[in-house]
């Protein structure tokens, strides 16, 4: 795919629906009895593949359907079925972990695995926890790597400390608290997006944070419900920088979940000086919800680190964008996790940000970003990586000439829809 340089992005747009809240609403009704609708839901790969394993799971599901409206007819955690085949997580971390903690908790033998990129992703971080509530789990590696073979059931509730900060671990182990005897705990380093837990108590589950410890007791049922998902802010980060650094823009984002573990990108960068305002809107799936306006701004380097990483961790590919075109230095420490995404995202971003002329290096645990005034067109690739890909094709817009990118499919996993948005919002501004 080709991009060009572009002057005065304009418009009104709407994202694509939140991924991780489309997971979890599709899980927590597969586990909940009763119908629940779930509007809005995300029709990339990663979530039609948790749709495809629940499915293999016995669960009946209809859609999505044009208007990503899903269905899903639940029949309590109970009515889950042996699989017949290996359940295949293609490339979505959510899915095989939050799907790790339900499998364990279930009576009967299965199999998890994923495409080449998540087979190399790690595990032991929930294997050990979930082993230790009394599933049988192994893999490849000393049980590290995927497949996982898991026959589950029987669990016993336990007190966790998370060594990183990470909701899929947490989530795993919270599902997998649903199906044991006894209270289940999980105490995080730093809070992660929380959407498993406000989820989990719209659906009646009985689930309690102090601070950042959770609590889940099993017990009640769950009751199926109606849920809008808010537009994805991961999503949306790629529109607000586009804005930004793209001189002569003003573009409307409607309807974002600006859940507060999640809305790091709009913190740093109105922090680097960006013209972005957060217009409130009335709360979806127990999740706030804003219309962000952006209009074209210079930006400063940044320092970010600490808490705050966790809100921002699959936004850093295109702050660091943002920042390569900011005035002076930007530093970004504590974010190792990004080495264990869908690619190396350290590795990755400072490699294809250097192409276009971008001053990156690269840190153990982050990056640094010195500032340049210009940016140039560049042969750039996605490492397979949906967020490496859109940044590019953001980077694309903001640099003098041409940009290309060696494969744009990858993008689906998260955002369908968003060559053809790109398309629509640099049209008739192409320079
Ligand atoms: C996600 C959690 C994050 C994030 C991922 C989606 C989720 O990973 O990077 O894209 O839906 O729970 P962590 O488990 O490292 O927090």
């Amino acid at each position: 795919m080709e991009v060009h340089q572009a002057h005065g992005l304009r418009g009104t747009i709407e994202v694509p629906g939140d991924k991780s809240i489309s997971h979890r609403s599709a899980i927590l009704g597969a586990l909940a009895k009763g119908d629940t609708t779930i509007t809005n839901f995300l029709p990339g790969a990663d979530c039609l593949a948790t749709l495809a394993c629940l499915r293999a799971l016995g669960v009946a599901i209809e859609g999505p359907d044009r208007a990503n409206r899903v269905t899903v007819h639940g029949h309590g955690p109970e009515s889950l079925v042996e699989p017949e085949d290996v359940l295949n997580a293609v490339n979505s971390g959510t899915t095989f972990r939050l799907l790790a903690g339900v499998l364990a908790g279930s009576p009967f033998f299965s199999v998890l695995t994923g495409d080449a990129s998540l087979r190399r992703r790690p595990m032991a971080r929930i294997v050990r926890p979930l082993s230790e509530m009394g599933a049988a789990i192994h893999g490849r590696q000393n049980d590290r790597l995927p497949p996982l073979a898991i026959r589950g059931g029987r669990l016993q509730g336990i007190d966790h400390t998370l060594p990183v900060a990470s909701a899929q671990v947490k989530s795993a182990i919270l599902l997998a608290g649903l199906f044991a005897h006894g209270t289940t705990s999980v105490t995080e380093p730093a809070p992660s997006r929380d959407h498993t837990e406000r989820m989990l108590a719209g659906f009646g589950a009985d689930i309690q944070k102090e601070g950042l410890t959770t609590v889940i007791r099993p017990g009640p049922s769950l009751s199926g419900r109606e849920i809008k998902v808010p537009g994805d802010i991961s999503s949306a980060a790629f529109w607000l920088v586009a804005a930004t650094l793209v001189p002569e823009s003003d573009i409307l984002i409607r309807e974002v979940g600006i859940n507060p573990t999640r809305d790091g990108i709009i913190k740093v960068l109105q922090r680097m000086g960006a013209n972005l305002e957060v217009i409130p809107r009335d709360p979806a799936a127990s999740e706030p919800v804003a219309d962000l306006h952006v209009t074209s701004a210079r930006l400063r380097g940044v320092e970010i680190g600490g808490d705050l990483i966790p809100s921002l961790i699959d936004e850093i590919p295109v702050l660091a964008l943002a920042a390569a075109l900011a005035k002076g230095r930007t530093v970004i420490r504590g974010a190792a996790e990004l080495k264990v995404k869908e690619s190396n995202r350290l590795a990755t971003t400072a490699a294809e940000l250097r192409r276009f002329g971008a001053r990156v290096e690269e840190r153990p645990d982050g990056l640094v970003i010195e500032g340049v005034p210009q940016l140039h067109g560049a042969a750039a690739r996605s490492h397979g990586d949906h967020r490496i890909a859109m940044t590019v094709l953001i980077a694309g817009l903001a640099a003098r000439g041409t940009t290309t990118l060696d494969d744009a499919a990858c993008i689906d996993v998260s955002f369908p829809g968003f060559t053809g948005l790109l398309k629509t919002v640099a049209a008739q501004n192409s320079l």
